[in-house]
């Protein structure tokens, strides 16, 4: 018997996840809906805006925490994991969510908040009673250094040491948040089998997948000063695939500020099994200041912003998976960072979002961003709520800086104002609640809301539902292979997504003046304009003039070109 001739060697198959072609929405519980006008968002609230998400065409919810909490980091200070705080709903209310949602074709996703919990959790408050309790190991304790001072010189994230002394037994605890946020101990097998048992619980009533907050610091050794990427880190998360969701068809994505490319494809390599993938924040944190961070964020630079996208997309071209946002709840909003809130306010917020969602991966959008809302004008420490803000505030004020400096920092990149209620209507508190919201309404929402938006077929809103759209229906926004082109370019982001025929070139002038860009011959192409925010093209001949804020992408045939 002759044997069959060699075939050529296969593309490798894509290996075709649901959470592909998806587009996340993270809804802030807190300043979402008001169903009861206690001024708080809750969950009745979410329900009443499924239809509006569903008329998005978002397929998942990533849920910011629901659980019961004392409210000290709004939420990620969890005291029952199994129990919904009070101003949220009940869990009958959260077993509606995820019926109706699914009703409409959209998944709920957690936020698992397991590098710390609340200083009410009742694990905590055995721990610190006395040193033999059997939950004293659930939590990581020091002793007094010989001078009896700090057990080390560890920082806490929102500011001032990351121990605190707990007077009952004279020992110190580990925060790597606030005092009210004491680190879990990983190394401990029974916190761990603790966790798996509750993410089980919440698996079985039929959620989506989780957003795990931190989580590259639960494999963290104080006394070796490592906190994020520990030597366990890696095993922690497999066997909590192996014990919990690995079996299951569900949404896994890790918040890792210390991630690299290098270690994304560890914790979402293909046969990794532990995550779908993480957030990375390069693209934000490289703008921040070497000694003051966030709170003087710089001017971007649209050359190194392009260059870490690029090295993303690159190094998980074949193997991990990227996410992309440009905002969440603890960062400030895209059309203030990157874009224009006033001339261009439209054309930029529209910009952005073509740019990112025509990347490879899967895009998050954060509530509001959808009709471009923007950066609080806050005036007065007194107006913020945020710890972290808060805290910085009093440090920075104590150390002698100037507040006003303080102020303008936090207006530029603070948390809070990614916090500010959703901009529903032109209604008073722009139809967030009837109440007093716990937190000032943006005074813009009488011309930046969500009414006057989704029946506009120009608006903001309207053009990110198309892009959602677009990838549900084009393989090559979701699988094909990212180049970019003019990488020196200092004002406009070019690059094209090539699959099988398909090409896809994506052209965005990031700055509020023309740009004449001399075009690679390689782009002199011929194609169907999927998307612009101004007039539709369908060429790009030798030179292009992009308008202020023009973006727009052409699908082209490669045999045509
Ligand atoms: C994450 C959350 C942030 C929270 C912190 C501590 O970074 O996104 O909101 O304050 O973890 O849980």
């Amino acid at each position: 018997m002759s044997q069959p001739a060699p075939q050529p060697l296969a593309t490798p198959a894509i290996d075709r996840k649901w959470w592909h072609t998806a587009t996340v929405y993270q809804v802030y519980p807190r300043s979402f809906c008001d169903s009861d006008g206690d001024g708080v968002g809750d969950i009745p609230g979410i329900i009443s805006r499924l239809d509006y998400l569903q008329s998005l065409g978002i397929t998942v919810i990533w849920l910011s925490p629901i659980f019961t909490s004392p409210m000290d980091d709004n939420g990620y200070d969890i005291s029952d994991y199994q129990g919904i705080a009070p101003e949220f709903g009940t869990l009958a209310d959260f077993d509606r969510l995820v019926a109706e949602a699914r009703k409409r074709g959209i998944g709920i996703v957690l936020d698992l908040v397991v590098n710390h919990t609340s200083d009410e959790h009742p694990w905590f408050r055995e721990a610190r009673s006395s040193t033999d309790n059997p939950y004293r190991d659930y939590y990581i304790w020091r002793r007094p250094s010989a001078e009896g001072g700090l057990p080390s010189a560890l920082e806490s994230t929102f500011g001032g040491p990351a121990w605190t002394l707990d007077p009952q037994t004279g020992e110190y605890y580990l925060h790597l948040f606030s005092r009210r946020q004491p680190d879990l101990n990983w190394e401990n097998p029974q916190v761990r089998a603790e966790v798996y048992r509750m993410m089980n619980w919440w698996l079985d009533r039929g959620i989506a997948g989780f957003r795990m907050d931190v989580i590259d610091l639960i494999g963290k050794q104080v006394d070796a000063g490592i906190t994020s990427d520990g030597p366990h880190l890696h095993d922690y998360l497999q066997e909590m695939n192996r014990e919990t969701f690995g079996s299951r068809d569900v949404l896994t994505v890790g918040e890792a500020w210390s991630a690299t490319p290098t270690s994304a494809l560890l914790y979402s390599g293909r046969d990794r099994r532990e995550l779908s993938m993480v957030f990375q924040f390069e693209h934000v944190t490289q703008f921040w200041d070497q000694t003051y961070g966030k709170w003087r964020p710089r001017p971007f630079d649209l050359i190194a912003l392009k260059a870490v996208f690029g090295k993303w997309q690159t190094a998980l071209a074949e193997d991990g998976w990227n996410s992309l946002f440009w905002v969440n709840h603890d960062l400030p909003r895209a059309v203030s960072r990157y874009g224009d809130t006033t001339g261009f306010h439209v054309e930029s917020a529209k910009m952005l979002a073509t740019v990112l969602h025509l990347m490879k991966g899967t895009p998050f959008i954060y509530q509001g961003e959808e009709i471009g809302m923007t950066n609080v004008p806050f005036t007065s420490i007194d107006q913020y709520k945020d710890i972290e803000t808060l805290n910085m505030h009093r440090l920075h004020v104590e150390a002698g800086l100037s507040p006003d400096d303080f102020i303008r920092g936090a207006n530029e990149s603070g948390r809070d104002n990614a916090r500010t209620p959703m901009q529903w209507s032109s209604a008073p508190q722009g139809g967030f609640t009837t109440g007093s919201p716990w937190i000032e309404v943006n005074p813009n929402f009488a011309t930046v809301n969500a009414e006057t938006q989704v029946d506009d077929d120009q608006s903001i809103w309207s053009h990110y539902r198309k892009l959602i759209d677009l990838r549900k229906h084009h393989q090559v926004i979701v699988y094909g292979r990212y180049q970019s082109w003019l990488d020196q370019h200092p004002d406009v982001f070019v690059y094209s997504r090539t699959l099988e025929g398909d090409r896809l070139v994506v052209l965005a002038n990031f700055r509020p003046h023309e740009v004449t860009v001399t075009m690679p011959d390689e782009l002199h192409v011929q194609g169907r304009c999927l998307i612009g925010n101004y007039t539709d093209m369908d060429r790009i001949g030798e030179t292009v003039t992009l308008r202020p804020y023009e973006a727009f992408a052409l699908l082209c045939d490669l045999e045509k070109v």
